[in-house]
C-alpha cells in the first residue's frame, strides 16, 4: 500500500522529465505533511536571457502540469493552490491529495517519457486541424489562449524570429550564457546537449541556434517545415501567475502533440528579446501578452529526437525521510 508521501514523490519524479528553458530544470520539490510543494530554484535562472524569471516560471509551470498528469493517470484527485503565500513568492504551488477517482490523462502520462524537443525541420505533411483544436482546448483549460500564425502573418513572424536571432548573435553576454548551457560537464545532468542541436539549414522560420561551433549535432534530415504550424500562447495579464499558467498550458500542448504522434519545438527567443516581443504583439493585434511560440509538425524521419539529461530525483526532491 502506497503512502500519500510516496504517491506525491513519484509524481514529482515523473515531473523531472518536464522541458525547461536551456534545460536548466529551475525547480525544487518538497514533500511535507502530506503535501507536495513546487518551488523556484533561482540559482538556475538565466540572468541575461531571462532577467525577469518569465521563462523560469513557465518552466516550473510545465513541471507542475507534468506532476498533475502523473497523479491523474494514477487515479488520484489533486487539489492545487497556486502561489499560495504572498510573502513567499518562491513557493509556486502546493498539491494535496483529495481522494481517488478513475484514472485520467493516461495518454498524456504515457507521452511524458516519449516527448523530446525536435529541432529538425518537419515534413511537408500538414498538421491536421483536429490536433490544433485539441491543443487549443488544453491551453484554454488553463486560462491561456492559443493563436495560430497563418500564412498571411508568417512572413512577419519570420522577420520577428530572424530579428531575435540577430540581436542575440550580437549580444556577447547572451552568447556567454548560451555557451555555458550548451557546454555542461556531464555530471551536472542539465543543459542543451550538442546531440539535440541541429546543423544550420534553410527553413520557413529560423529557430534559435544551439549549434556549437565544431560540433556534429543532429542532421536536419529531409524536411523543410512545409507542413509545420506556428502557434503562440498568450495571456491577458503578464504576472507570475500568468507565466505559471502559460507553462501548464505549454505542457498540455506539448504532451498532446506527442500523444498525437507529432513533434514540437518551443521558440521563445521571440518573447525574450524585447524588440521581437513588440513585433509579436503587433502580430497578435495587441490583444494580449505573448508567453511562448511553438513550432508543431509531422516528423520527417522515423528516427526519434534524442533525449536530454535530467538531474537525479535525490538532488531535486526533498522528503522528510
Ligand atoms: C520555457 C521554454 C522555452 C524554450 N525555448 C526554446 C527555444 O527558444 N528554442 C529551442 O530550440 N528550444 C527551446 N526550449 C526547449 C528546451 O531547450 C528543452 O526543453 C530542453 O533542452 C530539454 O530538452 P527536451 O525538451 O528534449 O526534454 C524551451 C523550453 C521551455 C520549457
Amino acid at each position: 500500500m502506497y503512502t500519500s508521501e510516496e504517491v506525491l514523490r513519484d509524481a514529482a519524479a515523473t515531473a523531472l522529465l518536464a522541458p525547461s528553458i536551456f534545460n536548466t530544470q529551475p525547480w525544487r520539490w518538497e514533500v511535507r505533511d502530506s503535501a507536495l510543494e513546487l518551488r523556484t530554484d533561482r540559482s538556475r535562472q538565466l540572468a541575461v536571457t531571462d532577467p525577469m524569471g518569465r521563462m523560469l516560471t513557465i518552466s516550473c509551470g510545465l513541471a507542475l502540469h507534468h506532476a498533475l498528469v502523473a497523479l491523474a493517470a494514477e487515479g488520484r484527485r489533486a487539489s492545487v493552490e497556486r502561489l499560495p503565500d504572498e510573502s513567499d513568492r518562491g513557493l509556486l504551488a502546493r498539491i494535496t491529495l483529495a481522494g481517488v477517482t478513475e484514472p485520467a490523462d493516461v495518454r498524456l502520462r504515457d507521452a511524458i517519457s516519449r516527448r523530446h524537443t525536435d529541432r529538425r525541420p518537419f515534413a511537408e505533411t500538414a498538421v491536421p486541424d483536429d490536433v490544433i483544436d485539441r491543443l487549443r482546448t488544453g491551453a484554454e483549460a488553463r486560462g491561456v489562449y492559443l493563436a495560430e500564425l497563418h500564412a498571411d502573418s508568417l512572413v512577419r513572424f519570420q522577420v520577428t524570429a530572424a530579428r531575435a536571432g540577430e540581436l542575440d548573435a550580437d549580444d556577447p553576454a547572451y552568447q556567454a550564457e548560451l555557451a555555458e548551457w550548451t557546454h555542461r560537464p556531464a555530471d551536472t545532468r542539465d543543459g542543451v546537449t550538442p546531440a539535440t542541436a541541429v546543423a544550420p539549414t534553410p527553413r520557413k522560420v529560423p529557430l534559435r541556434s544551439f549549434f556549437p561551433a565544431g560540433a556534429e549535432g543532429l542532421l536536419p534530415g529531409p524536411g523543410h517545415d512545409g507542413g509545420a504550424r506556428y502557434l503562440v500562447l498568450w495571456t491577458t495579464d503578464d504576472t507570475p501567475a500568468d507565466w505559471l499558467a502559460a507553462g501548464e498550458a505549454m505542457s498540455a500542448v506539448l504532451l498532446e502533440t506527442t500523444a498525437s504522434g507529432l513533434a514540437a519545438s518551443p521558440m521563445t527567443d521571440v518573447v525574450e528579446v524585447p524588440a521581437s516581443r513588440a513585433l509579436l504583439h503587433r502580430l497578435l493585434d495587441n490583444l494580449g501578452n505573448a508567453q511562448a511560440a511553438l513550432r508543431i509538425g509531422v516528423p520527417a524521419t522515423d528516427e526519434a529526437a534524442p533525449p536530454t539529461p535530467r538531474r537525479a530525483a535525490g538532488d531535486v526532491i526533498d522528503t522528510d525521510r
